[in-house]
């Protein structure tokens, strides 16, 4: 149990709320995934999935067996699809832990066949069709032989079908409706085959916001679920209608407390290098949270934090396990005092968004930096 002032509160009853407003929007018709790989994007795996399976989610997304794995310790009994697929030793993981993996070769068509015959039960199966990201997928124009393959399999089902978007939130070029009218080509193909999937699903967090037309029979909420909402690009001059927000809200807040306060003469440098110079008589604090906890060194003199209400400079060089903050404009604040350095009090706010911002990244980096030796603390 770790004593250091430095810690992440994930607030579950914001979570609750942002799957509510999810399912609303996308109805009770379909399917939702929440994707909980990672560590539920840094937000604790068991207390995420927990929560929303209490709350009714029908499917999780995880990355690999092992994290599969753990979800079914858990007492996890929802469907859970492995989204990167599966690897040689993961037989009995797929088996007798009922876990779906996403496959996008024959070569591993073959192997699960197998493993099926073994098992003497059928094991399913999502076939991930690449549209146009261009990562992991059989191309969209060559599943006709895979369907062949398919069709002499005996121990497998082709129990979904899926791609995944390059770029949803863009309503500035045609990539996404591209990769809409491909799945959708492909999908009918199928079809035409006599094969129909179960679930045929497209949508992450920016196409759930903003693309109705690609939901079908399940989205796939990650960023979103943890109130990262995409920043949709609507054309310029645009008055694109769906390009709406979703009033999704933070669920981590990452919090440390000060350890040090002092008064600085002006001309004083600061931190690693000395980069920061105090320009002006200052009060410095000191916190004890670094890179190594997950707050980026790219917000070394560019980042901020929220004390007593106000947002206040990061100053020098963020170092592994301590940073600088200039306190001069709040003369109360003393040692103990608490401080923000994601989420918002009183009228700040630092979302993983702004953060992402000021680093040149994604919230999603954010949010997967915080590392494992800050403790996470989940409350109602
Ligand atoms: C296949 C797949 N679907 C859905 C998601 C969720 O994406 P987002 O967090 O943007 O909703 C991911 C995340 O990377 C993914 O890999």
């Amino acid at each position: 149990m770790s004593t250091r002032p430095t810690w992440v509160e994930i607030s579950l009853s914001q979570l609750a709320e942002n799957y509510r407003i999810i399912r609303n929007h996308v109805g009770p018709q379909r399917a939702i995934m929440a994707v909980v790989k990672a560590d539920a994007y840094s937000h604790g795996l068991q207390k995420v999935a927990d929560t929303l399976a209490g709350l009714g989610v029908e499917w999780f997304g995880v990355t690999s067996a092992d994290e599969g794995v753990k979800l079914r310790r858990r007492g996890i009994s929802q469907h859970i699809l492995l989204l990167t697929g599966f690897w040689k030793g993961d037989q009995s993981a797929l088996t007798e832990h009922n876990l779906v993996p996403a496959i996008y070769s024959e070569d591993q068509l073959g192997m699960l066949e197998a493993w099926g015959q073994r098992a003497r039960k059928p094991i399913r199966f999502h076939l991930k069709v690449n549209t146009g990201m261009g990562r992991l997928g059989i191309h969209w124009q060559e599943v006709k032989p895979f369907l062949e393959a398919y069709r002499r399999m005996k121990h497998v089902e082709l129990e979904g079908l899926f791609t995944h978007f390059a770029a949803a939130e863009d309503f500035t070029t045609r990539q996404t409706e591209e990769q809409i009218e491909r799945f959708h080509s492909v999908k009918q193909s199928l079809i035409r085959a006599g094969v129909r999937p179960r679930y045929c699903h497209q949508a992450n967090s920016a196409a759930i916001v903003s693309r109705p037309e690609s939901w079908d029979d399940m989205v796939r909420p990650g960023g979103l679920l943890y109130g990262a909402h995409p920043p949709v690009r609507a054309k310029e001059g645009s008055s694109e209608p769906r390009c709406r927000s979703l009033p999704v809200q933070g669920v981590l807040t990452f919090k440390t407390r000060v350890i040090a306060v002092k008064q600085v003469p002006a001309g004083i440098p600061l931190g690693y290098g000395g980069r920061y110079v105090t320009p002006r008589l200052s009060r410095i604090a000191a916190i004890p949270a670094g890179y190594a906890d997950g707050l980026d060194r790219r917000l070394s003199g560019k980042g901020k934090a929220i004390l007593c209400g106000q947002c206040v400079p990061i100053v020098g060089n963020i170092s592994m396990d301590l940073t600088l903050l200039d306190v001069t404009e709040i003369p109360q604040v003393a040692v103990g005092e608490e401080v923000i350095l994601i989420g918002s009090k009183g009228s700040c706010s630092l979302a993983a968004l702004d953060l992402a911002e000021m680093a040149g990244t994604i919230a999603y980096e954010i949010f997967c930096g915080i590392s494992k030796r800050v403790p996470r603390r989940h409350v109602s």
